[in-house]
């Protein structure tokens, strides 16, 4: 059998049709979705939807090119023999799905060597589709847009212009450490957002409809195709104190404020 190709563009290719195969069948099982167990804490919750799309999502990436490696939230794992590796989280923002809040997605990241050369966020309920490849920038399309549109984030001139969105761990005291840094950042910015999907958190600041968002204690399918997708529109994507990206903290800025904020999330952590 012959080796599927391994570039950005067939990655991404296959990952827009998974991805919308998964949207459907989490689309199906909204209405009748209920929390099925706890994991890290009882606000930690996932149901059989979450599992069903991410079986959906490693059958049909693994059916296409079954020599990849795969790392999914709710438990597949697979090692690979190809040098990709897929990073899925299945239903990103669980529990706004739960309540039929629309802003939960499927996102599917594809590395290549170590390296996020293609990713794929989809919003279930508004059918926003947010992608990117390495070095090939980052767009958006949906049911509503004649056209994709190329994301270029936001320019806010300050601080006090900057709209933060964040986002929170499931630990009690994950949460309130988290809750302290918010209450002191919140009087030095314009304000703050949190939408409940860190993959459309990222995909907001890309699209400038939030300037930048930071969070603690990402996992790698929370953010590593939205990650991709911020970078590619040129926000500036990194840890504090000059540390790689969600280690632990993962920021995404627009450029004209990356440094103050930077600067100011150091400080309140
Ligand atoms: C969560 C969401 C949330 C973020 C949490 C994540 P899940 O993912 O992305 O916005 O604050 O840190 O764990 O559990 O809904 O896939
Ligand atoms: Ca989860
Ligand atoms: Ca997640
Ligand atoms: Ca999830």
């Amino acid at each position: 059998m012959s080796v599927p190709p391994a570039d950005p563009a067939h990655l991404l290719d296959l990952a827009v049709d998974v991805a919308q195969e998964a949207a459907a069948l989490v689309a199906e099982g909204r209405s009748t979705a209920v929390t099925v167990d706890v994991k890290s804490s009882p606000v930690d919750v996932v149901t059989a939807v979450d599992r069903a799309s991410e079986e959906l999502i490693t059958a049909r990436l693994l059916g296409a090119r079954p020599g990849d490696g795969l790392l999914g939230e709710e438990g597949a794992e697979r090692t690979g023999t190809s040098g990709v590796r897929w990073i899925v989280d299945p239903i990103d923002g669980t529990v706004n799905f739960l309540y039929d809040l629309p802003a939960y997605a499927i996102s599917i990241a594809a590395e290549v060597d170590g390296e996020v050369r293609a990713g794929v966020v989809l919003n279930v309920a508004t059918g926003e589709l947010f992608t990117a490849t390495a070095g090939g920038g980052a767009e958006v399309s949906s049911p509503a847009l004649a056209h994709p549109v190329r994301l270029t984030g936001s320019r806010p001139d300050s601080l006090e212009q900057t709209l933060v969105a964040t986002g929170f761990g499931y630990r009690v005291e994950q949460r309130r450490a988290q809750g302290a840094v918010v209450a002191r950042l919140l009087p030095r910015v314009r304000d703050i957002r949190r939408h409940g999907s860190a993959a459309l958190d990222l995909c907001a600041a890309a699209a400038g409809r939030v300037d930048a968002y930071y969070e603690l204690d990402l996992k790698p399918w929370d953010h590593a195709a939205g990650a991709l997708v911020a970078t590619e529109a040129g926000l500036v994507v990194t840890g504090l104190g000059g540390r790689p990206f969600a280690e632990p903290m993962a920021v995404a800025a627009a450029p004209s404020i990356a440094g103050p904020l930077l600067e100011l999330l150091e400080e309140l952590s």
